[in-house]
Order: C-alpha cells, then structure tokens, then sequence
C-alpha cells in the first residue's frame, strides 16, 4: 500500500500562515507594520507601553481594539507596579548568574517566576491575563537587578509611583530617572511590543499550544530571541559603528566584512523588502534624545550616513535581494543614547516583546489547537542490527 505524497517541505517555514491573529501585521512589501489595529506611526511616541499592553491582550482575549480609558489604564499601572517586586529565590538566582550574559541570566530568572504563582492550576483567562502582567511586570526588574549585580551592587528595589520605562531606569540606576531617556524607553518598547509571527513569538505559541504554562512559554520565547538572526543584532550594530570609526572608513568596512562571508547587523529581514517601519520611529526617538542633550550626536550622525553607505553597498553586492534597513539599527542608538551597553539590548527588546507573547499566548489559547506540523523523512530505512565489529 503507498501512502499520499507530503505535500513539499517549506525550509524556514517561509510564506507558511501558522495562525489567524488581530495582534500585529506586517506587509514587507508595503513597509506597513500594524499594532493592535494602530499603524505603528500613530502610536510610537503617543502610546505609552502599557496602553499598548492593555490594548494586545484585551485583543487577544474578547477581540476588542479599544485604547484603555483613563481610569483603566490607571489600574493597570497600579496593578502592574505592585506586581514589580521578585520573589527572594529570583533574587538568588539572578546573584549566581551575575557573569552569565543578560539573556541567560534572563532567561534563568523567568524560568523561575513560576515558583509564587498563587494557583498554578488555575487555567481560566483572568488567571493567565494576571500571570501575562506579573510576567511583564517582572521582567525589568530582572535585568535592572542583574545589572546591578554584575556592577557589584545591590539591587533597586521598584517603585509603585512610576510607569514601567521609568521604573527600570531608576531601578538601573538608584536615583530619579531622566524624564528624556524614560520617554525614548516608552517608545522603544511599544514599537518593538509585536511584529507577526516571528520566531520567538512562534516559540511562544507553540509551547502555549500544548497547553503547558505561561513561564514556560515565555522562556522559550526569551530563547528564540537570543540569537543574532533574530533579537541578538543590536549589540553587533553598536559595535560595527564603533568599529567603523569615521565615515570615510565605513565603505572599506562593509566591503570588508561582505568579501568574508559576514553579513552587516541592522540590515536585512525575512519579511521587508522595503525600510522597516519601525526604523524611522526609532530614528526620531534617538533624534529626540540627542536634542534633549543625552545620547551621542556625531555617533548619531555618523549612523545616518553609515546607513546610506552601506544600502549602497548592499545593493551593489547583493544586487535584487532588497536588503533594507531593520529595527535594529536604530534600536542600537536608542538604547545606547539612554545609557544602555551593547551586551543589555538583546534583554532590553525582551522586556517590550513580552507583552507580544503573552498577548499571543492568550490568544492562542482562546482558540486552541495543537501545533503540530510534519517533517519529511529523508533518512535510511530498513536498517538492521548489526553493530560493526561485534
Ligand atoms: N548582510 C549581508 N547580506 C545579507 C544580509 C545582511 N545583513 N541579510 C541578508 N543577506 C543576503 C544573504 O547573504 C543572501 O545572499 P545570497 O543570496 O547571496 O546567499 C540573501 O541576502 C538572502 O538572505 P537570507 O539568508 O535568505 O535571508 P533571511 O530572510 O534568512 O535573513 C536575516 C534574514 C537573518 C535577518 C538576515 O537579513 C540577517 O542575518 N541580517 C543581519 C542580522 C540582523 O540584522 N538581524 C536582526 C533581524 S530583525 C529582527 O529579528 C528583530
């Protein structure tokens, strides 16, 4: 008996439609990247992080768009501020992991969120909406923490007076957080809070579909979004410019580094052929920064031209492959321009994405089944046992 041929394997899964979602959408072709229904453009700058939180998982729960009144988005911040404080065991947690890289540490320390949950067996929506905030409550105050540690100092513990950006700044810091720098932080994290069915956001999805938990599924997210084909480029961006020196060197560079095989960080992407949008969002939030007198402006205006040089060049070697700015580029000098190092951005973009996840993780559940696709078998068959030599 034959059985029916598979139908043909998709590598990368490329073009592949995993799941219907309302919670972002992107056009790579149209440069048009949706928000909880909001072009990105209308909410970057406007929109703070946790309205943009209210606005996904209530999306993802009962479908419903709207922006928070007021005295909703009031509760929230309450409630989400008094949900900041970890338990003492991620505290240890975070001290033993002090010379692991962020993202390890990271993901060590979420892993470990599940040990408080006050009912772990409670599967029902206000439950897993409440384990969506406390996830996203905590996760600055993890890396805040771990930063401290591996500056030798003791952590800040949060405040319950301010917004999330805020928080994280004066918990990295100890002291009043620069209003400048918390509002370029706002804006990074609700740019970057969803973007399709990317990799980690998958992970996430799957994992949730298998009906385990939320912990559970946003570590595997934090992950997926270690690697540089994925949140790991911003770090590398900061150092190409820096390694770059001075725009006239930026063209042998980028030649350079082609002619060895190595591709540039902050440009190229599975899904644009076009500029992300979430580039020029950033741009202006770095611009703002360097206006308000923080940041690095001949770093800033160094990147804008670097970024020119290198479209060119990019075109030219790799002509027809339509290799665009990304999110990264920019995210590098946003994140630098608030003080931030190179080795803190891959957990600075998981601290906005977590809202993603969860909110992908709610929806996946509303609607669930099993992920679970094929493989074709391309390996040896009818094998016997025989071991060499025996
Ligand atoms: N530099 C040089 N060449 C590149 C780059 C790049 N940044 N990106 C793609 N290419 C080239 C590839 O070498 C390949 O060339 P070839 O046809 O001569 O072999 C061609 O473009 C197509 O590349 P793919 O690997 O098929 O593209 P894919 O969709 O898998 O890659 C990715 C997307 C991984 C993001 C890639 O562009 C890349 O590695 N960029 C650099 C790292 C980076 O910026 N990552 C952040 C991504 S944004 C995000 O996830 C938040």
């Amino acid at each position: 008996m034959t059985t029916a041929p598979l139908p043909a394997t998709v590598k990368g899964l490329e073009g592949i439609v995993a799941a219907d979602t309302r919670i972002s959408h992107v056009d790579g072709e149209a440069g048009e990247l949706i928000i909880g229904g909001y072009a990105v453009e209308e909410l970057a700058g406007r929109a703070t992080f946790e309205e943009v939180c209210h606005v996904l998982w209530h999306l993802a729960m009962d479908g419903k768009a709207d922006l928070p009144t007021q005295a909703q988005l009031d509760a929230l911040r309450q409630e989400m501020a008094a949900l900041r404080t970890l338990p003492p065991l991620v505290l240890t947690i975070i001290k033993a992991a002090k010379d692991a890289p962020p993202m390890d540490a990271l993901r060590m320390s979420v892993a470990a969120l599940s040990l408080d949950d006050p009912n772990p067996k409670d599967e029902s929506m206000a439950g897993n909406l409440r384990r969506a905030k406390t996830l996203t409550a905590r996760v600055p105050t993890i890396i805040a923490a771990h930063d401290r540690a591996r500056r030798g100092l003791d952590p800040v513990g949060p405040r319950t007076d301010l917004p999330s950006a805020a928080n994280f700044l004066y918990m990295l810091h100890g002291k009043e957080p620069d209003p400048h720098a918390a509002r370029a932080l706002d804006t990074y994290w609700a740019t970057v809070i969803d973007h399709g069915m990317n990799a980690s956001t998958f992970t996430a999805r799957v994992i949730a579909s298998t009906q385990s938990d939320m912990v559970s599924a946003v570590t595997g997210a934090i992950g997926a979004l270690k690697g540089p084909a994925h949140g790991g480029a911003p770090g590398p961006v900061l150092d190409m410019l820096l390694g770059i020196q001075t725009v006239d060197r930026a063209e042998q560079w980028v030649r350079n580094e082609l002619a060895q095989g190595r591709r540039i960080m902050g440009f190229g992407h599975r899904v644009y052929r076009v500029r992300d949008p979430r580039a020029e969002v950033l741009s202006r939030a770095a611009r703002e920064m360097i206006e308000a007198g923080g940041g690095d402006k001949a770093l800033y205006d160094m990147a804008t031209q670097v970024e020119r040089i290198v479209l060119r060049v990019l075109e030219e070697e790799k002509p027809g492959r339509q290799i665009k700015t990304n999110v990264e580029f920019y995210t590098a000098l946003v994140l630098q321009s608030i003080g931030l190092r190179p080795d803190q951005f891959s957990s600075m973009f998981a601290a906005g994405r977590v809202g993603g996840w969860t909110a992908h993780i709610l929806e996946q559940l509303a609607n669930n089944r099993l992920i679970r696709p094929l493989s074709a078998y391309v390996g040896p068959r009818g094998l016997k046992y025989v071991v060499k030599g025996r």
